[in-house]
């Protein structure tokens, strides 16, 4: 494993006095914190340290942030559930931000069947609650090991369904601190993308589902149990960032992967799933640029295979994939 290259005195010193700026614009619940290691809030569980790392605790906090560091040159990143990306060995020279405080978990069922929902909720919550408030239409989302802030940035999707398939308008704040409300329709959504919300950061979304509730109460339950069953048989359990290529256009990157005979290929701890090949797990001990090393050799190998060319979906935090690939 490389060793990150260490920083001087003088650069510690500026992060320090960051993190003093920031902490002085802000709450007292709000928590900043420096080095904080992000690899236990990701599901791939690899990398380094976030410099500053900030959870807010209100709306007005985050603004205050955005708004403190429109001056500075310094990026600023988000963190959802980091399910969908591989954090750098060196960390990350950035302030991560995170919407993880409880006052983002909101969940507001409507007497019209509309719920709002806060950036923070995790999918997994909002499905339960949704079912609890007597709702369907969400059981897609389930499985998703994401919180709503990422699955809107991402479009994120499964058994058929998409994020922004339930959405009705979704809240957000750009990076001047600006607060604005955009209807789905005025937004431009694709396969695992939201362009609104490559730079601006969702608040929370107005979600309507898209089918009535069924007759049979229970037929909810069933429809999960099923999407469970189906997601147990077909994708790995190890600690993973999901899927790591997007599907080509007409195409499936597990396939191509497998057709490619990678399945159980290994760069240190990190190996293709031998259960669903567009998953590389960490079979202990990865350390990103092992799972780096691997996104590289997959992509050379199906290219020669197969004359495709993988796009990673997974984002490689705080950095492009360009120079990587
Ligand atoms: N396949 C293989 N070998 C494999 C894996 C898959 O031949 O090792 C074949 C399957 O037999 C099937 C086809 O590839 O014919 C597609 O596989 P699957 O049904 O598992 O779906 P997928 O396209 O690989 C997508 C999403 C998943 C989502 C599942 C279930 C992408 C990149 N992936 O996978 O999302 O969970 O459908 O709905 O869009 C994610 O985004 O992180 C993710 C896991």
């Amino acid at each position: 494993m490389s060793q990150p290259a260490p920083r001087s005195l003088e650069q510690e010193g500026r992060w320090n006095a960051l993190a003093r700026t920031l902490q002085a614009v802000v709450s007292p619940e709000t928590t900043i914190t420096r080095e904080e290691s992000l690899a236990e809030k990701t599901t791939m569980r690899v990398g380094g340290a976030a410099r500053v790392y900030v959870e807010p605790a209100s709306v007005e906090d985050l603004q205050a942030i955005f708004r403190q560091l429109t001056g500075e040159a310094v990026p600023v990143v988000m963190l959802g559930r980091g399910s969908n990306l591989l954090i750098p060995d060196k960390g990350v020279d950035a302030v991560v931000v995170s919407l993880s405080h409880p006052s983002w978990q909101v969940f507001e069922s409507r007497p019209d069947g509309r719920v709002w929902v806060g950036a923070g909720l995790r999918l997994k919550n909002l499905c339960g609650l949704a079912i609890k408030a007597g709702l369907a239409g969400f059981e897609f989302l389930e499985g998703i090991p994401g919180n709503v802030g990422g699955a809107l940035r991402m479009n994120a999707g499964a058994m058929g369904g998409w994020m922004f398939d339930v959405v009705e308008e979704v809240r957000l704040m750009t990076r001047a601190g600006e607060i604005r409300t955009l209807r789905k329709s005025e937004m431009h959504v694709d396969y695992r993308h939201c362009a609104e919300l490559t730079e601006a950061v969702a608040l929370g979304a107005l979600l309507v589902p898209v089918h009535a509730k069924p007759d049979d109460d229970q037929a909810i339950k069933r429809q999960i149990d099923a999407y469970r069953d189906k997601r147990h048989q077909t994708q790995p359990r190890e600690p993973s960032a999901g899927c790591i290529f997007k599907n080509p256009p007409g195409n499936s990157a597990g396939r191509l992967i497998d057709q490619a005979g990678l399945k159980g290929e290994r760069i240190g701890g990190a190996e293709v799933s031998t259960v669903h090949a567009n998953f590389i797990v960490n079979r202990g001990g990865a350390s990103c640029a092992d799972v780096i090393a691997l996104v590289r050799r997959v992509r050379a190998r199906v290219q020669e295979s197969s004359g495709v060319t993988l796009e990673p979906e997974v984002l490689l935090y705080g950095s492009e994939w360009g120079r990587e690939l």
